[in-house]
């Protein structure tokens, strides 16, 4: 055991260390701005709050989707009818799901110029990866280690969304996962609480941009608090039972960071967690959040989770679950539609204080003056703008950049690829690669169906080849995909005849093979992690035809293709890439891009290895004892080895890392650095990655660690030194009190391509 050697309240790392070293150019024009602004939106917020009823500030906490055609005659009857009522009365704070700059205005005005105090609506809507125009699923953006391109993409989703009325986006998604069979990983960083950290801060900083009152940003939201990500069994919605550490020390990190970065708002979340749901936890809310992170925005339920607390069997009834989430710090409910029907009389039965509800409609309102909202309610609404705006060529741009930044060769023996770019017989096999809708992925309610570029369109750009294509087997279309879930690419394999007789005559074969977009996402878990349907089959049977095939993935998560990894030649990791999708792999597949994605979760052999992930525990038995020895941590049936490790991804050139050196700077400060040359033909693109082992703790860590990251761009035979700086930051860790801490003692770096990177060096901190 090691003597702590400083041991630092958590306080002091959420205000000091961890603030002072996020904090970019962006949060200091926000700080500046926000110090000569704040006391004018503080004291505008209370002469507000002094003016209105106790209905009209329950009002502000009530959330409502877009429930009429707005621009079409007014509801008369019905639910439908009592929410319009409602909104004159003032009694709706926010909305979300009306999009258009036309329809936002017609609701605004209602608010603003029919209620009694106009106070404006905050408009939501989740832009995930994009509004019209995406860019690539979260998770794929993610494997691109590239924090100017992530925050480039959140820009001009806000920019494009913000053109179309809306002002705030429950993103980003900052739940670390270690489950691929969870739909939802799809819509985080993946499975590492560093990268996603620097995921978070990007995306916050994209959206936010440095003056939130800009027409061009909107408020970001981060969600979902807390350990939504954790879900037993990778089943969406399930019970969430972890220890302390986890949670401070993988699930907290990223929500730090975005709040950090400023963001403006947090969402909870569905789960319960130790035996509280997190919508009604005071534990995550008040206490963590509010309290001792000092997070000053406001914190809204997710989509009817405050009733959900019912079916939790925390409350018995609606009335009760209003309670305990109004107390607990929930500000503001999304369709549940109870704080607008309980929380005036649990105020004047004495359940809730008028001091809570005074809180929570302060921080909404707060956000509403941050935005502009009070000083032009009707600013994210002008039509001749949207219109330049949407789809346009700069943010079309955007989304292509980041989309061939996010894919990742996964192998390419004997250099199949690139594609020659003349004279070669290629045939493309996939329903997916004529596929114009799945490439957008899910969470993509403002596109529309059918308009991604196809790879089949982005490979026939290439003119020099004679290009074959044959579906193979029928997908069923996204929007059948949607409703029947994974009734897909069933049984039928009349069509394998057609795909392998185009292999046979061609040189080179590529199949775009995986998930369709709708097949990760909300409620979208799977308990396999295999090629969905007769794909398999399919590869096999084209694979006896012609074995020289470029396997194209297109998934949600991390996916177990064994089979494929033994026998295919070259794997390249296309994700679900958005609007540009098919120019994108087309791109990088003809090596006018040369790939450097690495992967930001760990792809399994098997399902039965999951949850799997790089950062793991040695455990008391972490290696066989002498050879064929049973009594240690491992199965009996397949190695403990993952397919593809977390920070995995090839190049078409290849690099080299020499000379690790470790100097201490500061007292608790060291530098790392090493030699990284591109030992290659062709300029690249590497993501080098730090490593670090506790070798000694009072509570046990990791037995590895990633705490530095820099990607870097050589022509070949380049060399350059890079240096990671190691602080208390990087060398301390959460006890389980929830304490930053950080001891004496020996630690062990690791420098390399990836998380099994093996140029190592030690240091003692004294
Ligand atoms: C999801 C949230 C989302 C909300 C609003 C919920 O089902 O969990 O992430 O923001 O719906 O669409």
């Amino acid at each position: 055991m090691k003597r702590n050697r400083y041991y630092l309240l958590v306080l002091s790392i959420v205000f000091g260390l961890f603030s002072c070293k996020n904090e970019s150019k962006n949060d200091l024009a926000l700080n500046s701005k926000n110090s000569t602004e704040n006391s004018s939106i503080e004291s505008k917020v209370e002469a507000l709050l002094n003016k209105m009823t106790l209905e009209e500030k329950v009002g502000q906490m009530n959330q409502y989707t877009g429930f009429w055609d707005v621009t079409g005659p007014t509801p008369k009857e019905g639910n439908q009818a009592l929410k319009y009522e409602h909104l004159k009365k003032g009694l709706v704070g926010s909305m979300i799901n009306v999009t258009g700059s036309k329809n936002v205005r017609a609701v605004q005005k209602i608010a603003v110029e029919e209620s009694r105090l106009g106070i404006p609506l905050i408009i939501g809507f989740d832009v995930i990866h994009g509004f019209k125009t995406l860019s690539p699923i979260p998770l794929a953006e993610s494997a691109s280690w590239d924090m100017d391109a992530i925050e480039l993409s959140a820009k001009v989703a806000a920019k494009e969304a913000a053109a179309s009325g809306i002002n705030w986006t429950f993103a980003p998604m900052v739940d670390v996962s270690r489950d691929a069979r969870w739909g939802r990983v799809m819509e985080g960083a993946g499975e590492d609480a560093y990268l996603g950290s620097k995921i978070a801060t990007a995306r916050v900083h994209g959206f936010q941009g440095a003056d939130l009152s800009s027409k061009e940003t909107i408020a970001a939201c981060a969600k979902h608090f807390a350990a939504y990500g954790f879900a037993e069994s990778g089943k969406d919605y399930n019970t969430v039972d972890i220890g302390t550490s986890t949670l401070y020390n993988v699930i907290f990190p990223p929500f730090i960071a975005a709040k950090n970065a400023g963001v403006r708002t947090f969402m909870n979340s569905f789960n319960e967690i130790n035996g509280i749901p997190a919508t009604g936890s005071a534990f995550l809310q008040r206490e963590i959040l509010k309290k001792q992170w000092g997070f000053d925005g406001f914190i809204v339920s997710d989509w009817g989770s405050i009733n959900e607390m019912v079916a939790h069997r925390q409350a018995k009834n609606g009335k009760e679950a209003t309670e305990i989430a109004a107390n607990a710090g929930s500000d503001m409910d999304m369709e549940s539609h109870l704080y607008v029907s309980e929380l005036v009389n649990l105020v004047n039965e004495g359940k809730v204080k008028e001091s809570v509800i005074d809180d929570a409609v302060r921080r909404i309102l707060r956000v509403k003056f941050e935005l502009g909202l009070f000083e032009n309610p009707y600013k994210y609404c002008d039509e001749a703008y949207e219109k330049d705006v949407v789809g346009s060529k700069e943010i079309n741009e955007a989304v292509l950049d980041v989309a061939k930044k996010s894919i990742v060769l996964l192998k390419n023996e004997n250099n199949v690829l690139p594609l020659k770019k003349e004279g070669q017989k290629i045939a493309l096999i996939g329903a997916l690669a004529d596929d114009k809708t799945s490439p957008l992925g899910n969470w993509r309610i403002g596109a529309e169906d059918g308009t991604a570029v196809s790879v089949l369109e982005g490979m026939q750009k290439y003119k020099g080849n004679t290009l074959f294509f044959e579906k193979g087997a029928e997908f069923v279309s996204g929007e059948t995909v949607f409703a029947k879930e994974l009734n897909i690419n069933v049984s039928d394999k009349s069509e394998f005849i057609k795909a392998t007789a185009i292999a046979k005559k061609a040189d080179v074969v590529v199949m775009v093979l995986g998930e369709h977009g709708y097949q990760s996402g909300e409620g979208r878990s799977r308990s396999s992690l295999g090629l969905p349907g007769v794909q398999q089959e399919l590869l096999e049977a084209v694979y006896k035809a012609n074995s020289n095939i470029v396997l194209v993935l297109n998934n949600g998560r991390p996916l177990a293709v064994t089979w494929a990894d033994e026998h295919i030649p070259a794997i390249v990791e296309a994700w679900q890439l958005g609007t540009q999708s098919g120019n994108a792999i087309a791109q990088v597949l003809y090596g006018d891009y040369n790939p450097s994605g690495k992967l930001p979760m760990t792809f399994p052999r098997s399902v039965g290895q999951v949850p799997i992930y790089y950062n793991v525990k040695s455990t008391g038995r972490p290696n066989m004892p002498a050879p064929g020895e049973v009594f240690w941590s491992h199965y009996s049936d397949i190695t403990n080895k993952p397919l593809y490790p977390f920070g995995y991804g090839l190049s078409y050139t290849t690099f080299s890392y020499t000379d690790i050196n470790v100097k201490n700077v500061k007292d608790n400060s060291f530098e790392i650095s090493v030699t990284l040359t591109n030992t290659g033909n062709v300029t690249g693109k590497e993501v080098a990655q730090l490593y670090l082992k506790d070798d000694y703790a009072s509570v046990t860590r990791p037995v590895k660690e990633l705490k530095g990251f820099e990607l870097v761009k050589l022509n070949p035979n380049e060399s350059k030194t890079i240096t990671f700086l190691l602080t208390e930051n990087e060398l301390g860790f959460y006890n389980n009190q929830g304490d930053f801490i950080v001891e004496s003692g020996d630690f062990t770096v690791f420098v390399g391509g990836d998380s099994e990177a093996e140029l190592t060096t030690k240091f003692e901190l004294k």
